[in-house]
């Protein structure tokens, strides 16, 4: 009877908690491929700071407004900030898509600038992907649609979380040896799965109950 009453309350909070934990190693993994990178792009005489040198004026604004979304993005999925604190989750979700809507589009004038045209097509892809399902995320809870809302911010986050799935990836020596090649390989693949796995995710809860009542149906 005990364990009857206590098993909603057990499973939310375990994974909530597994949530927390994923955002905490994400964002640690964030921290460390972003400093692995960049640790010497103030020295002007460095590899970085002149890689990035042509395309200054919209890696600023990017890192800034991309690296927002990414923070703010996590604490929209927290079920207890919505529960509790709707307001802040409305504030922050109306600053997370103007974030978007600078950071992502940031992306691609800086990829024209430093990199080969393939990465700037992945660049164009992943932006609007980002953008477009944010949008109708957007238009979703205008329109009273919650459901939908959740889905589609949860179909779009995936595709800021490229930034560091993909540099984690680059980094290994294996990839690391292929240059540029290397690079566009992951960026690309990392961008397919970006765009269904949210999918797969979303869905595969009624794939796996509608077989199993039609065969209580049967
Ligand atoms: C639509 C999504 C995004 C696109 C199209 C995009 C595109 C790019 C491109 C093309 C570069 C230059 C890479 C190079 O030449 O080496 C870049 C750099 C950068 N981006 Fe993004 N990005 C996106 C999302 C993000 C997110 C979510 C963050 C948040 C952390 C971010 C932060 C940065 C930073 C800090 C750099 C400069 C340092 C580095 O490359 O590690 N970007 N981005």
């Amino acid at each position: 009877m005990s364990s009857v009453a206590s098993a909603p309350t057990v499973r939310p909070r375990s994974r909530s908690q597994a949530k927390l934990w994923f955002f905490i190693v994400f964002f640690a993994a964030t921290a460390f491929v972003t400093y692995m990178k960049n640790a010497q792009i103030f020295q002007p005489d460095s590899p970085i700071a002149r890689h990035f040198a042509p395309g200054m004026m919209f890696l600023i604004p990017h890192a800034i407004f991309a690296g927002l979304a990414l923070a703010m993005g996590a604490f929209q999925f927290s079920n207890r900030l919505r529960a509790r604190y709707l307001g802040v989750h409305r504030a922050l979700g109306y600053a997370y898509v103007v974030c978007v809507a600078i950071g992502a589009p940031m992306g691609i004038p800086l990829a024209m600038r430093t990199a080969t045209p393939s990465l700037v097509a992945a660049s164009v892809v992943q932006s609007f992907g980002w953008m477009l399902c944010t949008g109708i995320a957007l238009y979703c809870i205008r329109t009273g649609n919650v459901r939908q809302h959740r889905r589609w911010m949860i179909r779009g986050y995936p595709f800021a979380t490229v930034f560091t799935v993909a540099r984690l990836i680059i980094s290994l020596p294996a990839v690391r040896n292929m240059g540029f090649t290397g690079i566009e390989i992951v960026v690309w693949s990392a961008i397919a799965l970006a765009a269904f796995l949210p999918s797969v995710v979303l869905e595969w809860p009624s794939a796996v109950r509608a077989p199993a009542a039609a065969k209580a149906n049967a």
